[in-house]
C-alpha cells in the first residue's frame, strides 16, 4: 500500500470534460483500495475538478510569486483558495531555479500546500530534499513517457534516491517515477523504498485507464 500520483500532463484525454471523466474513473479506484490516489490536472481543470472529486487535487505546477504584476503567473495562494492539496514543483517537464524551488517550498509550509519536488538523479534528490519538503519524486527525464518502468530499469537510482533524501531529511517521502504502468512496477517501487509512484502515461493514455490503474493497485 503507497501513494499513486497521476499526472495529467497536458494530454487531450487529461483535458477538460475528457478529464473529468477520467478523474471519474480513478476516483472510482481509489475508493476500492488503501493506497492513497491523487490527480495532477492541468492548471485549468483544477477548480472544477477539486469541486467534483472527494480524491486530493494537485496542481502540475506554480510559479515562484507573490499577488501581483505577474501576467500569466499561478502562485501557490490561489491553489490553495480553490482547495488543492499541493502542486508538483519542478516536474523534468517544467524545470525551475533552485531559488525558486526553495521560495515555493517554503511558501507551500506556510499555507499547508503539500510540496512534491521532482528531480532526475541521486544528487539533486538529495538536493532537493535540503529543502524539506514533503516529498521528493526522482525521475530519470530519459526514462519518462517510454515505457520502460523506473524501478525495474534502474533500480539503484530509486534505492539510493531514498537513502540520500532520508539521510538529508528523514521525515520526507520519496516517490519514484518514469515508465511506471504494471503492478509489478509499483510493488518493486514500494520494495525499493519508495513511498509510492508518480506517473502519467501508463494511465492516462491507457486504452482502459480504470483497468490500467486497477490492474496497477493490484485490483485485477
Ligand atoms: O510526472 C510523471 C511523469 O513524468 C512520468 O511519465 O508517462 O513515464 O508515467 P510516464
Amino acid at each position: 500500500m503507497g501513494v499513486v500520483i497521476i499526472n495529467f500532463k497536458a494530454y487531450k484525454e487529461g483535458f477538460g470534460l475528457n478529464g473529468l471523466k477520467l478523474a471519474k474513473a480513478i476516483e472510482s479506484v481509489a475508493d476500492k483500495v488503501d493506497d492513497y490516489i491523487a490527480i495532477a490536472p492541468t492548471s485549468l481543470d483544477l477548480q472544477k475538478f477539486a469541486n467534483e472529486l472527494s480524491i486530493d487535487v494537485y496542481s502540475q505546477h506554480v510559479d515562484a510569486v507573490d499577488f501581483g504584476s505577474h501576467t500569466g503567473r499561478i502562485n501557490a495562494e490561489m491553489i490553495k483558495e480553490m482547495g488543492i492539496k499541493g502542486s508538483l514543483i519542478n516536474h523534468s517537464e517544467r524545470r525551475l531555479r533552485l531559488a525558486d524551488i526553495d521560495f515555493i517550498v517554503e511558501k507551500f509550509r506556510d499555507l499547508d500546500l503539500i510540496s512534491i519536488v521532482c528531480t532526475n538523479n541521486v544528487a539533486t534528490t538529495a538536493a532537493a530534499a535540503a529543502l524539506q519538503p514533503d516529498y521528493v519524486a526522482i525521475e530519470p527525464p530519459e526514462l519518462i513517457g517510454s515505457g520502460i518502468p523506473v524501478s525495474k530499469a534502474e533500480p539503484e537510482i530509486v534505492e539510493n534516491s531514498v537513502k540520500a533524501a532520508k539521510d538529508v531529511y528523514p521525515e520526507i517521502k520519496v516517490l519514484c517515477g518514469a515508465g511506471i504502468s504494471k503492478n509489478e512496477d509499483y510493488v518493486t517501487a514500494l520494495d525499493l523504498g519508495a513511498d509510492g509512484v508518480l506517473l502519467a502515461s501508463g494511465v492516462v493514455k491507457a486504452k482502459d485507464p480504470k483497468a490500467a490503474l486497477e490492474e496497477l493497485v493490484g485490483l485485477r
